[in-house]
Order: structure tokens, then sequence, then C-alpha cells
């Protein structure tokens, strides 16, 4: 999969890419993630990206042309053009597997205080991570290739995130490693029993207590 993320501050980015899983699947070429600053697409002497919103009111809102060229440039027949934004539908993790699914991600990181509503004609979908304000696309785009490289074949094993909360619309069981006892905590006996039906039985009601209690719009569905 090629992931192209669109955005005013690449630095931002720094680091995050390369530790653990993410390092490691752009290593095995899984993705292959490139940060464009299309500042450079600008035909403002300025290398302007920004202006004032028609009607007045605060701050500065991204312009179409640097974002339109942009993304003319890198588009391809294969390609999903994907903004971030509040106001886009709440990403779940179904949409994470459909994402692992495509060739070619488009990103596009709105920052400031907004951009111009004309930018949505060219995405094929708008998404928030959360009904809450960051300053910009970069974290929500950082949120969506963690969740969906993880989901590449042969990134983690398969076993690893069919049992991740939100499968079946249900929250993870918990887990438990050595020691046995822990200042006092114990490990659940049935989990020491060996009978693994047993097992099974006791972690779908661990998950659907859990989800009952923490997240109970989710058994709605
Ligand atoms: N940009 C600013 N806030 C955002 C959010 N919650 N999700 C995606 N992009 C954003």
């Amino acid at each position: 999969m090629k992931i192209d993320i669109l955005t005013l501050f690449p630095e931002m980015f720094q680091g995050i890419f390369e530790q653990s899983i993410i390092k490691r699947a752009i290593d095995m070429e899984k993705v292959n993630i490139n940060l464009i600053d299309f500042r450079k697409y600008s035909k403002d002497i300025h290398h302007k990206v920004d202006d004032t919103p028609y009607g007045g009111g605060a701050g500065m809102v991204l312009t179409c042309q640097p974002i339109f060229d942009c993304v003319r440039d890198i588009k391809t027949e294969d390609s999903l053009v994907i903004l971030l934004t509040p106001d886009g539908e709440v990403y779940k993790q179904e949409k994470a597997y459909e994402l692992s699914k495509k060739k070619h991600l488009i990103l596009i990181c709105g920052h400031y205080e907004g951009f111009d509503e004309r930018i949505r004609s060219i995405c094929d979908l708008e998404l928030s991570i959360g009904d809450y304000i960051l300053t910009g696309g970069e974290i929500a785009s950082m949120v969506l290739v963690d969740s969906i490289t993880r989901l590449l074949p042969d990134v983690i094993a398969t076993e690893s995130h069919l049992n991740d909360s939100f499968n079946n619309h249900l929250l993870d069981y918990p887990t438990y490693t050595r020691p046995q006892v822990f200042e006092g905590m114990e490990v659940p006996e049935v989990l020491l029993s060996g009978n693994h039906k047993k097992i099974e039985e006791y972690r779908y009601q661990e998950s659907l207590e859990k989800t009952r209690r923490v997240r109970p719009d989710l058994l709605d569905k």
C-alpha cells in the first residue's frame, strides 16, 4: 500500500514512522509512506497557501490551488482521497479494515482555521477521528496510518487483530501474564484451567459485560 500525506508540517511526523510496527511494515515494504509539503505546489510568489475568509470572520483559510494541483499530480485510478476534518464521518475500526484493502491513500491534513469548502469536491471521503478539535489533520492522519498499517497482511499475526476490541461490536476481554498473584491481585482461576471451551466462554462473557458497562452503544449494533 502507498500512503501520501499532504501536510504543511512534515516535521510533525518525525519519529512516528521510525518505531515499532510501522517501521517494520515500512522495512518489509508492506507500506510506503510519503510526506508531501503542499506549499511547494503554491503558485503564489510568496508560496502562500491560505487567505482570509470571504464574508469575514476569524483566521485564515487554506486555498484550493496548492491542494488541487498536488492531488492532480499524485492521483491515479487506484487512489482514494481522504480529507481529515472534525466534521467528517467518525472513523471506526470497520473503516480501518476497509481502507487496509486499498492500494493508494491520499490523506489531506487541513490546518489553521479551516479550508476552502471547494476542497471537499476532490475528496472521496471525509473522516474525523473523534468529537474534538485538533489543531490540524496531522495527528488524525497518524491515527489512520497506524490503525491501517497494522491490518496489512503479515504486518502482525492475523490472530492478534481478530480479537481486537470493536470486532463483533464488542470490547476486548481482559488478559493476564505472570506472576499469578501481583500485589494481592489474582489471575482468574479459569485461565489456569487449561479448559479451552471454558476460557472461551469466560472471555466472551467478560467482553459482553465490559461492553455493557463502558460502551452500551456498541451493543445496539
Ligand atoms: N482536524 C481537526 N480536528 C480533527 C478531528 N477530530 N479529526 C480529523 N481531523 C481533524
